[in-house]
């Protein structure tokens, strides 16, 4: 299986727009939550038409699962609690988001809602659990805040990742956590898209302006994700020790070129590819 994973798109239409160009090449696309930007001049309901007719059109092109982020938001729910109900709809539409877990090929991807209360966050625990107990060969979340104590929650000067998290990491040791929400974390001199807690890999895509976004392409049979971004690109093999600082890659690997010109064509135009 091959991934795409992107967050933080904050309503960049451009960014959109590439996910639409890209989403043929991949058997899944990852949106780790914040699609709206909270501070834009354009309404936030008009946002949610539009992203959901970009979700339309890239559902028809492959499959795409997403959770909630901080600022996706636009309600509250009977507890009182404020929830992403254009969100949690999705799964209502046929796509997959919050609350929902998927099973692909014996993999588990849990898909995280952003809580923002006490009875939000017991929701996500039960739906771990009940998780944890599930037959699966690998076990990844999509949370949208990455986890406390870590690179990928380096604000520049403090560790702001989420310390709820990094219990539930503790306690399941899930094979990998794809998140955003401190965008800049991957950009920093102590900051990074990757970490590695004990068995578990945890990632933050990061956030950057223009299109591409900042991305992750994860093949999960070479067990292989590469970051792509204004930065450069890297790459962390899942079955290797982590190696810092991450060596920038070189050359697509042999697993992205095979078979899909499209995808070569792609990687090679990326300006941060080291040549
Ligand atoms: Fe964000």
């Amino acid at each position: 299986m091959r991934c795409l994973i992107v967050a933080d798109l904050h309503y960049s239409l451009p960014q959109y727009d590439w996910l639409v160009a890209q989403a043929p090449n991949y058997d899944l696309l990852i949106i780790a939550g914040d699609h709206i930007d909270l501070s834009s001049a354009v309404d936030g309901r008009a946002q949610i038409v539009v992203i959901n007719k970009y979700l339309d059109l890239i559902r028809e092109k492959t499959r795409v699962v997403t959770c909630s982020g901080n600022h996706d938001l636009d309600g509250r729910d009977e507890e009182g609690e404020k929830t992403s109900r254009w969100i949690t709809e999705l799964n209502a539409r046929g796509l997959e988001a919050d609350d929902v877990s998927i099973e692909i090929d014996g993999t588990l991807i849990s898909l995280c809602r952003w809580w923002d209360g006490p009875k939000a966050q017991a929701r996500l625990a039960e739906q771990l659990a009940r998780d944890a107990a599930k037959p699966k060969t690998q076990w990844f979340w999509v949370h949208h805040a990455p986890m406390a104590d870590s690179p990928v929650s380096w604000s520049g000067s403090k560790f702001i990742g989420d310390t709820v998290l990094k219990g539930w990491v503790d306690q399941y040791q899930p094979d990998a956590v794809f998140s955003g929400h401190i965008h800049q974390s991957p950009f920093t001199g102590a900051g990074s898209w990757a970490d590695r807690i004990g068995k578990t890999w945890v990632f933050n895509v990061g956030q950057h302006p223009g299109a591409p976004p900042a991305h992750m392409i994860f093949d999960t049979e070479a067990n292989e994700i590469l970051w792509l971004s204004m930065m450069g690109a890297q790459s962390v093999n899942l079955s290797e020790p982590l190696v810092r600082p991450i060596p920038p890659l070189r050359a697509p690997p042999d697993w992205f070129t095979s078979g899909s010109q499209a995808r070569g064509r792609t990687l090679a135009r990326n300006p941060g590819l080291a040549d």
